[in-house]
């Protein structure tokens, strides 16, 4: 082991460290919030159709209307983060999470609420193209993995949050307090931010050099941070982009965009959502006959999803993304088939709903394990510096606009083709993906992000 490794670490260098992690703490209340507003609906949806009065297809929009305003918000979030800096964008962003939040709770008709969700969307899309970028570019190479996965766990921390103010304001019908208490979080992303960084990678792409150095000083914790300034700016002089949408079509950012989208739609063809969003109408056509009982089992599955996602952080950087990608979804296959075939073999009785249970937690854990996180941080960290932002939003964008397509066709699906084909249909995305993985996703553990621009450099062109 060389000497540097095992010399006493000094002040500075834990006070960097500590940095990193405060910042990557309050960064990752923008995921927070993604989870909140995405998962509040599914509580609050009853008591606003009772208040409004709305058709079915109102209240699909009331649901959707988020995954919409994120598709676009994703695709502004890359180009804006670009040109004007990460921090900037993630303080209109919170800005826009607060009033967004404020505007859905006091929403005289539902035309507003719409248009607030909607506005809510946006944030949602900024949030998730500038986060994961944000804390990849100032985390250091060796624990890049699960700083960056604070996102995702954030993300699923705020749907159990969500999910839990859901059932304490049930009881007085406080769909309001519901939406409105978003802006609590909001406040305190907002806040951080204004007192972070921005990243020394973005300085130096823009020639701020002098600002970059001070900032990597601090967050490092080191005297002498010239080598990764140094590695930094020779891979941006190796850079042939100029930092343009038709960059993607580069011949060197063809293959990583491939792989950046090709995740981004299996993320979500695979099904998550349904479970996220209609877990407790799964669960009732599996047999559960009490609602209450339902929304329980459904706090548990979103308990799952956190905790699984902690593991996840602890392998990440140790086993790779590799290994965690195929070995997840290999778990996603044989637990969607189990709850496909179960739904054709029995009747709906207490025994399905208990095989039930087991295979939506089994299916949450492995995606907690696998998609979930290494698709956010794989995106924040596979593209050059010169074009991350567009290219990390272009691919969120597909996320979103996938998401909205599953979300919006899946209680059609039950309808149309049942729930049992409906499931093996996700199963069968699910082996398409773990194909996908196993011959295109890269290993980026421990190297570099200017390592890994030079890894797409040097290879032989496939896509
Ligand atoms: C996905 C979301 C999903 C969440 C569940 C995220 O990685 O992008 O669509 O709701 O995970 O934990």
């Amino acid at each position: 082991m060389a000497l540097k490794e095992i010399a006493p670490v000094s002040d500075a260098r834990l006070r960097g460290a500590m940095f990193v992690y405060v910042a990557a703490v309050f960064a990752a209340l923008g995921g927070l919030l993604f989870g909140y507003d995405t998962g509040v609906i599914s509580g609050a949806l009853i008591f606003i159709k009772r208040e409004f009065g709305l058709t079915t297809a109102a209240e699909e929009i009331v649901v959707s209307g988020v995954l919409l305003g994120a598709t676009i918000g994703a695709i502004l979030g890359g180009k804006a983060a670009d040109l004007f800096g990460r921090r900037r964008v993630l303080l209109v962003t919170a800005t826009i999470f607060g009033v967004g939040a404020l505007a859905s709770a006091v929403a005289p008709s539902p035309a507003i609420l719409i248009a607030s969700r909607v506005v809510l969307g946006l944030a949602i899309g900024l949030a998730s193209t500038n986060v994961p970028v944000y804390l990849s570019e100032v985390a250091p190479a060796h624990v890049r993995g699960w700083v960056v996965s604070l996102f995702q766990l954030a993300v699923t921390v705020g749907i159990v949050v969500a999910y839990l103010t859901d059932y304490a304001f049930a009881g007085i019908e406080g769909w309001r307090w519901m939406l409105g208490l978003a802006v609590v979080p909001a406040l305190v992303f907002g806040t951080g931010m204004f007192f972070l960084p921005e990243t020394p990678r973005w300085l130096i792409r823009g020639g701020q050099h002098e600002i970059a150095h001070r900032v990597l000083v601090r967050i490092r914790g080191l005297a002498d941070v010239n080598a990764e300034i140094e590695e930094i700016r020779s891979s941006l002089a190796q850079q042939t982009e100029s930092g343009r949408w038709a960059d993607l079509l580069h011949r060197q950012v063809r293959p990583a965009l491939f792989v950046g989208l090709g995740l981004a739609v299996f993320q979500q063809i695979t099904g998550i959502n349904t479970v996220i969003y209609y877990a407790p109408k799964i669960l009732q056509a599996a047999g559960f006959d009490s609602a209450s009982g339902a929304i329980l089992a459904t706090v548990g599955v979103g308990v799952v999803n956190v905790g699984m996602t902690i593991l996840a952080m602890f392998l990440i950087d140790r086993a790779g993304r590799r290994p965690l990608l195929l070995v997840g979804i290999a778990g996603m296959i044989v637990t969607l088939t189990v709850l496909g075939l179960s739904f054709r073999i029995s009747n709906p009785s207490g025994h399905l709903a208990g095989i039930a249970v087991i295979c939506l937690m089994g299916y949450v854990a492995a995606f907690a394990i696998s998609l979930g996180p290494i698709f956010w941080l794989l995106i924040a960290e596979i593209y050059p510096l010169k074009i991350r932002g567009i290219a990390e939003g272009t691919a969120a964008t597909f996320n979103w606009g996938s998401n909205l397509i599953v979300s919006l066709t899946f209680l059609t699906l039950v309808e149309k083709l049942g729930a049992s084909s409906t499931f093996l249909l996700y199963a069968l995305a699910s082996v398409a993906s773990w194909l996908f993985a196993y011959y295109l996703v890269p290993e980026t553990k421990g190297r570099t992000l200017e390592q890994i621009e030079a890894f797409w450099r040097a290879r032989p062109r496939r896509v």
